[in-house]
C-alpha cells in the first residue's frame, strides 16, 4: 500500500514536471530559431522604390525630350508627336532589402512567450489537477475487500461438495461454498433478492466465514450438515439460516456472479443475513451437532 503511494506520488509530481519542463525547452527553442522572414524584402518599401524608380525615368524621359536628335527631328511629319523610346531596365540596380524592426521583432518575441507562459501554467495546472484527483482516487481493492475470481470452475466445486458432503471452502475470498436447494423457490427469491438471480444460475450460495455473533469463523460441522460456531455456539443450516444461539441473523453472504465457468465473489459487497425464523430450505441436523 505505501509503495502504491509513493509511485502514485512520483507519477503526480513527475507528469507535471515533465510537461512544464517540456515547454519551457520548445519557449527557449523557439526564441532562438531565427525568424522566417529576417532580411526578405518589406513590400512597402519595393512598392516605394518602384514608385520612385518610375519616376526617375519619367523625369529622364523628360529631360531627354527636347534634345532629341537633330536627324529625328527632320524626319518628323508635321503634326508627328514624338515617342520616346522604351526606357532600357536596368537590371544592374541592386536589391534593396529591409531589415525587420527590432522593435517589432521584440513584441513579437515577448507575445509568443507570454503565450507559450500563458498555455505551460493552464497544461501544468490541468496535469497536477489531474494527478491530485488520481491520486485521491483509491485503487480498487485487490484480495479481500474486492472481486475475487475463485480459480476453481463451478463444475468442480459441486461435484466437490457433492462427493464429500461438506461445502467447498474458498480461503481468498473467506467464503464457504454451499448448494443451494430452496423448498419454495418465491419464498427464496423474496428471501435474498440482491442474489437470488446468481443463485439461480449457478445452484450454489457463498456464505462469509464470519459469525454474525462476535466475528468468530465458523466451521461445518460434518455431522449435523450445519454451521455451528465454536465461540459461542451459535447454530446455522447450510444455507446460514441461524438455528440456534445467540447470533442476531443467519451468517452474511457477498454478491457474487459467474464468469466463464468461474465464481467472482464481490467481498465489498456484504449481503447481510436473513433474520432470525429464516427457513428456505426446512433441512434439520443431520446427525449430531458439534457444538
Ligand atoms: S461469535 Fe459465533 S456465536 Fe459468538
Amino acid at each position: 500500500m505505501l509503495a502504491e503511494t509513493n509511485t502514485a506520488a512520483i507519477v503526480g509530481i513527475a507528469i507535471p514536471a515533465v510537461i512544464i519542463l517540456g515547454l519551457i525547452v520548445i519557449g527557449v527553442s523557439a526564441l532562438k530559431s531565427p525568424r522566417k522572414d529576417v532580411g526578405s524584402l518589406d513590400p512597402r518599401a519595393v512598392k516605394k522604390d518602384e514608385a520612385r524608380r518610375r519616376a526617375d525615368e519619367a523625369r529622364k524621359l523628360a529631360e531627354q525630350e527636347p534634345a532629341a536628335p537633330a536627324s529625328a527631328l527632320a524626319t518628323r511629319e508635321p503634326g508627328e508627336v514624338a515617342v520616346p523610346e522604351a526606357p532600357v531596365p536596368d537590371v544592374y540596380a541592386p536589391e534593396i532589402t529591409v531589415p525587420p524592426d527590432p522593435v517589432e521583432v521584440g513584441i513579437e518575441r515577448r507575445r509568443v512567450l507570454n503565450r507559450m507562459a500563458i498555455a505551460g501554467s493552464g497544461l501544468g495546472l490541468l496535469a497536477l489537477g489531474g494527478a491530485s484527483v488520481a491520486f485521491l482516487i483509491p485503487p480498487p481493492p485487490k484480495g479481500f475487500g474486492g472481486k475475487i475470481v475463485v480459480s476453481t470452475p463451478l463444475d468442480e466445486i459441486k461435484a466437490s461438495i457433492e462427493d464429500n458432503q461438506t461445502p467447498f471452502y474458498a480461503p481468498e475470498a473467506k467464503t464457504w461454498i454451499e448448494l443451494y436447494e430452496p423448498s419454495d423457490e418465491a419464498i427464496a427469491e423474496t428471501t435474498y433478492p440482491a442474489i437470488w438471480g446468481a443463485v439461480q444460475e449457478t445452484g450454489v450460495m457463498p456464505l462469509y466465514q464470519k459469525c454474525p455473533h462476535l466475528g468468530c469463523k465458523v466451521p461445518f460441522c460434518d455431522t449435523s450438515q450445519w454451521f455451528e460456531c465454536p465461540c459461542h455456539g451459535s447454530q446455522y443450516n447450510a444455507a446460514g439460516e441461524k438455528k440456534g444461539g445467540p447470533a442476531p441473523r443467519g451468517m452474511d453472504r457477498f454478491e457474487f456472479e459467474l464468469d466463464n465457468g468461474l465464481l467472482v465473489i464481490d467481498t465489498g459487497k456484504l449481503v447481510e443475513g436473513p433474520p432470525v425464523g429464516t427457513d428456505t430450505t426446512g433441512q434439520v441436523a443431520e446427525g449430531p451437532h458439534c457444538v
